[in-house]
């Protein structure tokens, strides 16, 4: 059997590197990494190759930033070279980024399995392209794969049925319980002076474990708009740097935005205000260990503070991922981008002691589980 999996963004790398793992338990099965190219940075991409231990790719589509149309469309164009030649059994994709969604319709155009790892996950929000992608993805996949069983009740109200979904646990736990371990390990300070931006290199900056609130933000919804982006970093600046230095690992967007708006300078020159470049994933791990409080808009970080413990403010109006929320047990509450909550939430929550969680089936074996149903599939298959 053949498989082509591939990976195009920073969120899909933590979850394809159990999944690599778990094939080598079929070493009769052909497995070919084919990486888009939309995140190419080190920093977004290689990094995480080196430090979870992913093969290197075996085609990388180079399709490089773009709107979304122009990152969707060239995937396409040079995914369908590549099946035409590798000609798979199955294709499987993750998540729900921009290569989920391309590489899943050419599949299917090209008469080709497609399996969706992290399938029935829906914020209901059409405004994100990542629900988009997820929907498109779903709709189209011979298997999906569920990371808890709120996504199957989802998947079973659109009318998919039962026998193509298989709840398998979140891929990404997978990861956090190899890689823990090894995160405990570094030393705070070190991650902030390896990983300052370079117009703080240089400036003495000490944090002590639970005196911090560690920060991640890139979502167009919070960063692209002025109205929205304004008023939370004022919050941040005259607000939250008065109690807790907040460690911001910056993404390319938010930092684009923050110029636009001419936000940068004053952001740059606060004290308490420590601005690192993207993490490597151990680092971020780390941060979140000893994050007193974590504020993000990132679905795969709500979910790590959640088994880890973290509170989590997490600065959207909705989730696709209502099982870490506070109300369900998780560590998470949603506040959206609107300031008042946001403090409000941030007054509730930044003295709450960790309260780790762990959904059924987040236990570090999601991979196994997915690969044995794969492979089993073909054993189906051939057997017909
Ligand atoms: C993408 C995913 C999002 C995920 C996020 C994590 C989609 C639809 N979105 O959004 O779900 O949460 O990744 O990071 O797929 N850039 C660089 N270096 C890079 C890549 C991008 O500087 O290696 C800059 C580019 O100027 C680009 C901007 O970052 O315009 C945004 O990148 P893009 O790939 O469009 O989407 P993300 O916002 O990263």
């Amino acid at each position: 059997m053949k498989i082509v999996s591939v990976v195009g963004a920073r969120p899909n790398f933590m979850k394809v590197a159990p999944f690599c793992r778990a094939l080598k338990a079929y070493p009769e099965d052909q497995h070919i990494l084919v990486h888009t190219g939309q995140h190419y940075d080190v920093r977004m991409s290689e990094q995480f190759f080196k430090d979870l231990d992913i093969p290197n790719p075996d085609i990388n589509l180079e399709i490089g930033s773009g709107s979304h149309a122009e990152q969707v469309g060239r995937t396409m164009i040079e995914f369908e070279k590549v099946l035409k030649k590798e000609k798979p059994d199955w294709v499987v994709v993750l998540g729900d980024v921009n290569a989920t969604c391309a590489c899943s319709i050419t599949a299917k155009k090209e008469h080709i399995k497609c399996a969706h790892i992290e399938a029935g996950l829906r914020s209901r929000d059409m405004d994100m392209p990542e629900e988009i992608n997820r929907l498109v993805t779903d709709r189209l996949s011979d298997l999906l794969f569920t990371p808890d069983r709120m996504s199957n009740a989802n998947l079973k109200s659109e009318g998919v049925p039962d026998e193509k979904v298989k709840f398998v646990g979140n891929i990404m736990i997978d990861t956090l319980e190899r890689e823990r371990d090894k995160a405990a390990t570094i030393d705070l300070n070190s991650i902030i002076r390896e990983n300052l931006i370079d117009e703080l290199s240089g400036r003495e900056v000490t944090i002590t474990d639970n005196s911090f609130v560690a920060m991640t933000m890139h979502r167009p919804s919070n960063v692209d708009q002025r109205e929205t982006l304004v008023p939370a970093v004022r919050f941040f600046l005259d607000e939250v740097t008065k109690e807790y230095p907040i460690v911001w690992a910056i993404h390319p967007r938010a930092q684009k935005m923050l110029k636009e708006f001419c936000l940068w300078n004053e952001v740059v020159a606060n004290r308490n205000m420590i601005l690192v470049k993207p993490l490597g994933y151990h680092s971020m791990l780390r941060l979140n260990m000893g994050a007193r409080l974590f504020m993000t808009d990132s679905g795969g970080l709500q979910e790590e503070c959640c088994v880890l413990g973290t509170p989590c403010l997490t600065m959207r109006w909705n989730t696709e991922r209502p099982i870490t929320l506070m109300e369900n047990g998780g560590a998470s509450i949603l506040v959206g981008n609107a300031i008042e909550k946001i403090r409000d939430a941030y007054h509730s929550q930044i003295n709450a002691a960790r309260r780790a969680m762990r959904p059924e089936l987040w236990d570090g074996h999601t991979a196994e589980r997915i690969a044995e149903t794969l492979v089993g599939t073909s054993t189906i298959n051939s057997e017909n």
